[in-house]
C-alpha cells in the first residue's frame, strides 16, 4: 500500500509534543510493510535542515487558499518526506501554532486548510508527483479537512484519522467556510455556530483512531467528549472507532542514549545512579540522598501542574527534591517558577524545551509526576519506565493502559491533591526500600512499550481499508 502520513510535527525536524515523536516512530515502522512518504509543512526547520531539497510538485491556487510547492527530502535512515512549502504561510521563526505570545497564529485557519487541501490534491494525483498515495493517514486538527476536501472533490482515497488530543479542535469563525472552499451547503464543520476542522475529519474520515483504547472509550462520553461525544459514540458503534496505542522507538534507549555521559541497563543501579547525581547538579540542586521527582511536559491545563504545585511542599517535607521542564501558558510556567523560587536547591524549573534535558531526566529521577486530567497516550510515562524512573500519574487514558499499579509505576483513581498525596505517601515509601524500589525499576524497564504491535494494527487498517476500496 502506498500511504501518504500526514503531520504537522515531526522530531526530525519540529517537535511541540508527543505528536512529534509518534510522526518520527510510526512512519518507520510502517515503511517496513508499506511505501509510506510523510507530508509535512515547509517550516523554516525543515526548509533549513541541510538536507538536499529535490522540487517535486506543486499546486494551484484554489481560492483563498495559495499555491504551494512540494520538496522531497530523506531522511538519513532514508524515509522520504515530502514537504508543503509557501514561504508566507510557513517560513516563519517559532512553534507550529503559535506567535511568541502563545497565540495562534492569526493565519492558521489558512494555513492548515491549506496545508489539508495539498495531501488531497497529492491523493488526486494533481500536485504533479510521480507517486499517488492509495490512502491518506491523517493525524490531529491540522491537517484532518484533508477527509472533507477528498469528499468534496468526490475522490475516492480512504482516510485513516488518528486523534492524538480531542481538545484542539481548529475552531474558527464561521466565515471561515467560505475562505477555505468548503460547498455552501457542507454541515460537517458547523461546531456551535462555529467551524471545527477536527469535526469534519471526524465525519468524513473513513476510519477514527485515538492513540490508546482507553481513550477511545472515555471520548463518547460527555465528561472527555469535548462537545463530540455523540457522534463519537455513533462512530464507534459503527466500528469505526478503535484505539491503538502508541509505542515508543529505540531513539529512548539508556543502553545507547548519547544525551547520557553514563548509559546503563536492568539492574545497572550504580551506572543509574551516576545519572541522578548529574541530573542533581546540572539543575543546582542539593546532593542529598531522597527521592528525586520530575514533570516534563507541557504546561496546560490538561498536564494538571496545579495538582504538582500543591503537592510539592509535601514532597519537600518528606526529604524529597523535584525538576520542573515545561513551556505553555504563563499561569503554569509561572507555577513552576514560583516553586524553584520558594524551594532554592530543592526545587528546579526550567521553562523552554530542551530534548536531551528530558531524557537525562527520565534517566536520573526516580519518580515521574504526571497527574494528567485526561491523556490520549502519554508517551512521558513511557520514555520514564524506559529509563527506570517509576511514573505516578492519574489512572486515566493511555496511563491506564501502560502502567501497571504498584508494578511498572502507580496511579492514582482521581485527579485531586489529595490523590497525588496518597501516592507521594507511597513513593516515599517504596524509595526507603531499595528492593523493592529495584524490582519495580525493573519492571518497568523491561515492559519497552515498542511498536511492533501497533504497527501491526495500523498494518491491518490499512490493508483492511484499501481491500474495501479496491471492491467497492
Ligand atoms: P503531549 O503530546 O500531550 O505533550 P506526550 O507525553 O505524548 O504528551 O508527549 C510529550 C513529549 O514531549 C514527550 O516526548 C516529552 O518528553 C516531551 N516534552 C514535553 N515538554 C518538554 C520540554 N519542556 N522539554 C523537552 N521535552 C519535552
Ligand atoms: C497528544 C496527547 C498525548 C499523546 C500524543 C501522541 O498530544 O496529549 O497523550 O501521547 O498526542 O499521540
Amino acid at each position: 500500500e502506498k500511504v501518504l502520513f500526514v503531520t504537522s510535527e515531526m522530531r526530525d525536524f519540529v517537535k511541540a509534543g508527543g505528536l512529534g515523536d509518534v510522526s518520527a516512530a510510526l512512519p518507520r515502522v510502517l515503511a517496513h510493510e508499506h511505501d509510506v512518504r510523510v507530508l509535512i509543512p515547509g517550516y523554516r526547520a525543515v526548509l533549513q535542515s541541510g538536507r538536499p531539497l529535490r522540487k517535486v510538485g506543486a499546486t494551484r491556487r484554489r481560492g483563498e487558499l495559495p499555491p504551494c510547492e512540494i520538496y522531497e527530502l530523506q531522511t538519513d535512515d532514508g524515509l522520504r518526506v515530502l514537504a508543503v512549502c509557501n514561504q508566507e504561510l510557513f517560513d516563519r521563526e517559532g512553534s507550529p501554532y503559535v506567535n511568541a505570545k502563545g497565540l495562534g497564529w492569526a493565519d492558521n485557519d489558512i494555513r492548515f486548510a491549506t496545508f489539508s487541501s495539498v495531501a488531497a490534491d497529492i491523493a488526486a494525483g494533481q500536485a504533479g508527483l510521480a507517486w499517488q498515495p492509495e490512502l491518506l493517514h491523517l493525524n490531529d486538527w491540522t491537517c484532518a479537512l484533508a477527509a472533507c476536501y477528498t469528499r468534496w472533490r468526490h475522490q475516492s482515497t480512504p482516510t485513516v484519522l488518528t486523534i492524538h488530543n480531542l481538545a484542539y479542535q481548529g475552531v474558527f469563525p464561521a466565515t471561515t467556510t467560505r475562505r477555505i472552499g468548503a460547498p455552501e451547503h457542507a454541515t460537517e464543520l458547523d461546531f456551535h455556530g462555529q467551524v471545527s476542522y477536527l469535526r469534519g475529519g471526524i465525519v468524513r474520515s473513513d476510519c477514527l483512531i485515538t492513540v490508546s483504547e482507553s481513550y477511545a472509550q472515555q471520548i463518547v462520553d460527555p465528561v472527555y467528549g469535548c462537545g463530540m461525544d455523540r457522534l463519537l459514540a455513533r462512530r464507534r458503534n459503527e466500528g469505526r472507532l478503535v484505539g491503538i496505542l502508541n509505542g515508543i522507538d529505540d531513539s529512548w534507549h539508556p543502553q545507547h542514549d548519547e544525551a547520557l555521559d553514563t548509559t546503563f541497563s536492568v539492574g545497572e543501579w550504580e551506572q543509574r545512579q551516576c545519572n541522578t547525581s548529574a541530573l542533581r547538579e546540572e539543575f543546582g540542586l542539593e546532593p542529598i540522598h531522597g527521592p528525586l521527582f520530575i514533570f516534563v511536559s507541557r504546561m496546560v491545563h490538561q498536564k494538571g501542574l496545579d495538582l504538582v504545585y500543591e503537592a510539592a511542599p509535601q514532597i519537600i517535607a518528606a526529604g524529597g527534591q523535584l525538576i520542573l521542564i515545561g513551556r505553555g501558558e504563563p499561569m503554569f510556567e509561572r507555577m513552576a517558577s514560583m516553586l524553584a523560587k520558594r524551594f532554592p536547591g530543592r526545587i528546579a524549573a526550567h521553562i523552554g524545551f530542551k530534548e536531551d534535558v528530558a531524557h537525562r531526566m527520565f534517566a536520573g529521577a526516580d519518580f515521574l509526576l504526571m497527574p494528567s486530567r485526561y491523556e490520549p497516550c502519554g508517551l512521558s510515562q513511557m520514555y520514564a519506565q524506559a529509563y527506570g524512573c517509576l511514573p505516578i500519574a492519574h489512572a486515566t487514558g493511555g496511563l491506564n493502559d501502560t502502567i501497571e499499579d504498584g508494578v511498572s509505576g502507580l496511579l492514582f483513581q482521581s485527579a485531586r491533591v489529595s490523590d497525588l498525596r496518597g501516592c507521594l505517601q507511597r513513593a516515599f515509601r517504596i524509595y526507603a526500600e531499595p528492593l523493592l524500589l529495584e524490582a519495580m525499576r525493573g519492571a518497568a524497564m523491561l515492559e519497552r512499550h515498542d511498536w511492533s504491535r501497533s504497527g501491526q494494527q495500523y498494518t491491518r487498517l490499512y490493508r483492511q481499508l484499501c481491500t474495501q476500496k479496491a471492491v467497492a
